[in-house]
């Protein structure tokens, strides 16, 4: 705004007529972006949609500031009290510490644990609100549990563990989120539309633009159409098969929308943040505090279902309760559900045989497919990560195939952050769903696993709903066309890095607003709780690696074979 101001009303006209030309040229050069292959995926979607009576499945997003959103709604309630600009409460993990544990008298094996925490100033704290997670690790053995963690809301936090073995048990304690950090999140993206703006340095998904005589601008990107420090928008909405996506009108007056070349992550200027609203860093810290404990053997008899007979709704009421499993004996076991599945290359392969798996989602869907791609089905594929089809196609859509098992991976729509993507025959995950709804595929050999996550945390929160919304509908509509398919979702992990705009209490926010937009489905879909996993094995890398990722591919094949 003050760019325009200070080059007076002569820009603006000028500008406004240069928007109305490149509006009215964008609109006519926007087809070429739909090719043909896709325009025939467009009709299958339509004609699915119109027999199961779906209404505008695709542009789902509505007002994203209006009164009744998420955003409005429950943000202010959860920042009500918070102090997120000096920051004064900030919970220390020098001065919080493990009070004390006990073990339940009643039901042996259950182990708890209770932590109180204090601000820097070693003042006990009276709010709460911040991701705790409490783990317990085997002393003489390789056992790993993570706790079911209750906020107190008065600065304390208890966690019950229900401990698998005997005997010596060490108990650690992590702020996997402090509160200020996600208020400021949650602030930043009605503020500016983007949470980036809280992070140290800007990171984030830009456009790149070329005009024919080698113009070259790049302008912020995002899922909402207000780019901030960009009075006009370039709406891509359409290019990203009708999920919304924007980004900022290039400043050069010989730029134009349609010079679009593509989307890629970079630095992303955020100076117009001041240092107070900026996050605290680390996001996420070890208490100094730790205990040891001695865990009796568990006498419970559990009457345990097969996992993989287990109804699926089962494994979205375990979430927020006890974890799913735990590590022990170099193997991730499920906690309320057996299985007798030997875990081994040989046994994946027999279970999988005639079976088609389709992963769809983000760069920690991709990690299943890569495992599935090289270790089961014995390619040796190395740069899935800036895979693209011919052409410069957004997506590669690969098949794989051996031993009678077929896999592809399929990445979601924008935003998606990668350094660089072409803006050509983009599909979004409900399209790619609705056609194979459609294919002739036999239901009974059809895998899907399914994710959406990090990407979208640096937006406001209504278009992860928005986007999950219409996914749930692309899934209920798969289902009755294949109801005999498999379908899971890769749920939440926890994660965590100083340099980038992910937060664990906006991932718990996440799952919340998937089990709300879930609905019905979650009798039908399978959710892969990858967050009992990485919090048991303390694992907070954005792609979880070593006995976490075996960990995850256990826990997906134990509800699969
Ligand atoms: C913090 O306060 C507690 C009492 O609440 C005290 O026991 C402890 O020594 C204090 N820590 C430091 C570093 O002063
Ligand atoms: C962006 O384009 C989409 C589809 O072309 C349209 O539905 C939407 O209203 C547009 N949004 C804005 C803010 O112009
Ligand atoms: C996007 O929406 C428009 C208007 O509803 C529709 O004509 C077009 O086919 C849609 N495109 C895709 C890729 O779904
Ligand atoms: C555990 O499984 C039993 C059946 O085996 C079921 O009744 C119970 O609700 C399950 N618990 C959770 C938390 O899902
Ligand atoms: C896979 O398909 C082949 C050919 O139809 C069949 O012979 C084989 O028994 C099938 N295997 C399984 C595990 O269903
Ligand atoms: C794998 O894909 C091919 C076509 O590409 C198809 O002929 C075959 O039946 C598929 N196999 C399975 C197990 O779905
Ligand atoms: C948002 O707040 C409402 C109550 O104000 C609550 O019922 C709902 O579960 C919250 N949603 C999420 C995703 O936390």
């Amino acid at each position: 705004m003050a760019e325009i101001l200070k080059r007076g009303w002569k820009f603006l006209i000028v500008s406004t007529l240069v928007f109305i030309t490149v509006l009215l040229l964008f609109n006519v050069q926007i087809n070429p972006y739909l090719d043909n292959r896709q325009n025939v995926l467009v009709s299958n979607v339509i004609n699915v949609a119109a027999s199961k009576r779906l209404t505008s499945s695709y542009v789902t997003e509505g007002p994203i500031f209006n009164e009744n959103t998420y955003q409005k709604k429950n943000v202010s309630a959860f920042c009500a009290g918070v102090d997120i600009y000096g920051k004064p409460q900030l919970t220390s993990v020098v001065h919080s510490r493990i009070d004390a544990t006990k073990l339940d008298p009643t039901t042996p094996g259950l182990l708890y644990v209770y932590v109180s925490t204090y601000t820097k100033r070693n003042v006990s704290k009276t709010s709460g609100g911040d991701v705790i997670n409490m783990i317990a690790n085997e002393v003489n053995g390789d056992g790993k549990i993570t706790a079911f963690v209750f906020d107190h809301n008065n600065g304390k936090y208890s966690g019950v563990f229900q401990v698998p073995w005997t005997g010596k048990t060490a108990v650690r304690v992590k702020v996997l989120s402090f509160v200020e950090n996600a208020c400021l999140r949650l602030k930043s993206m009605e503020k500016y539309g983007n949470q980036v703006f809280t992070m140290q340095s800007g990171w984030g998904i830009r456009g790149k633009f070329v005009t024919s005589r080698g113009l070259t601008e790049f302008t912020p990107c995002g899922a909402n159409d207000y780019i901030f420090g960009y009075p006009n928008q370039c709406n891509f909405t359409s290019v990203n098969a009708n999920e919304s996506w924007f980004c900022g009108q290039p400043r050069h007056s010989l730029i134009n929308c349609r010079d679009i070349y593509s989307f890629g992550t970079g630095p992303f200027e955020s100076k117009a943040a001041g240092p107070s609203e900026k996050v605290a860093l680390p996001n996420s810290a070890a208490l100094k505090s730790s205990v040891t404990a001695n865990s009796p053997k568990s006498t419970e008899a559990r009457d345990r279902i097969p996992c993989n007979e287990r109804p699926p709704r089962y494994s979205w009421t375990e979430l927020g309760q006890f974890p799913n499993g735990y590590w022990a004996r170099n193997q991730w076991r499920m906690y309320n559900c057996s299985s007798s599945l030997v875990h081994s290359v040989k046994s994946y392969r027999n279970c999988l045989q005639n079976k088609t798996v389709y992963f769809l989602g983000d760069s920690t869907v991709r990690q299943y497919a890569e495992y599935f791609i090289n270790t089961l089905l014995g390619y040796n594929v190395k740069n899935f990560k800036d895979m693209v089809g011919s052409g410069r196609q957004y997506h590669s859509k690969q098949i794989y195939k051996n031993f009678g098992i077929n896999v592809t991976y399929i990445k979601h729509a924008m935003p998606f952050h990668n350094p660089d993507f072409p803006p050509t025959g983009i599909t979004s995950l409900p399209m790619e769903i609705e056609r194979l709804s459609n294919s002739d595929i036999p239901d009974k050999a059809l895998i899907l696993v399914v994710n959406y996550h990090v990407h979208f945390q640096a937006y406001p929160v209504d278009i992860f709903r928005g986007r999950v919304r219409s996914l749930a509908q692309s899934l209920s509509i798969f289902l009755q066309a294949k109801p005999t398919a498999s379908v899971l979702f890769k749920g939440f992990h926890a994660c965590s890095d100083d340099t980038r705009w992910f937060d664990n209490k906006l991932t718990l926010i996440f799952r919340g607003i998937v089990k709300e937009e879930f609905g019905e489905l979650k009798d039908r879909v399978v959710y892969l709780d990858t967050w009992s996993i990485t919090a048991a094995h303390d694992s907070l890398a954005l792609h979880p690696a070593g006995n976490a990722f075996t960990s995850q591919i256990q826990q997906f094949l134990t509800y699969v074979c």
